[in-house]
């Protein structure tokens, strides 16, 4: 496996494990970092501009993890699961998921998925749910986050949000690109997200 691959996913563990939160530090414990390598070819996205900004805005845990990101962002398999027709060409360009573990990232994990989301300035990513647990940790703040029947809610760099099995949730971007890293568990590891009152469907 290359030297990348192993970089990325030291950087993500270490990241990961300056969290004292009880959520970060069961879902750490129980995941096995001693993973078989998927060699993967590189695919790029045009939301990958945003990892300049999100680098720069990472709080000093995060820096070294999104700097990283950005520095080696082509050789990194990127990948999307929304099309034009979910919600427009234009969050196309401003969307994107990176798998660093789980059925199909670089390293394989048949129990837990995890991996980082891009999301572009100015862009909704509309209501949808999914049997999996998640949990997310923005590397980057100012993003709206909402969840279940709350409204939207600023969430800062290192927040950690828990979305439950099956409930609604959106993000809503302002000013600067959103970096985030998610986990997923306790469900189809590549299921598709299901939002309501459409037949669309995606990922995280
Ligand atoms: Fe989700």
């Amino acid at each position: 496996m290359s030297t990348n691959s192993n970089e990325l996913l030291e950087h993500f563990r270490t990241y990961l494990e300056t969290f004292e939160e009880a959520l970060v530090r069961g879902a750490v414990a129980r995941i096995g970092w001693d993973m078989p390598a998927r060699p993967l070819e590189p695919h790029g996205l045009p939301c990958l501009g945003y990892l300049d900004r999100a680098a720069e805005l990472a709080p000093p845990n995060a820096r070294p993890l999104a700097r990283f990101l950005a520095a080696h962002r082509n050789e990194l398999r990127w990948g999307q699961t929304y099309n034009a027709a979910d919600f427009g060409a234009e969050f196309l360009t401003r969307y994107g998921w990176l798998e660093v573990f789980g059925t199909r990232g670089p390293f394989v994990n048949d129990e837990v998925a995890a991996g980082l989301l891009i999301l572009g300035p100015g862009i909704v990513y509309p209501d949808h749910h999914h049997i999996a647990e998640e949990i997310y940790i923005p590397l980057t703040g100012g993003t709206e986050w909402h969840k279940g029947d709350s409204g939207f809610h600023v969430r800062e760099a290192g927040e950690v949000i828990h979305h439950a099995s099956n409930v609604n949730h959106a993000m809503r971007t302002a000013k600067e690109p959103l970096l985030a890293l998610y986990i997923w568990r306790g469900g189809p590891l590549a299921q598709k997200s299901t939002i309501p009152g459409t037949v669309a469907q995606g990922r995280g």
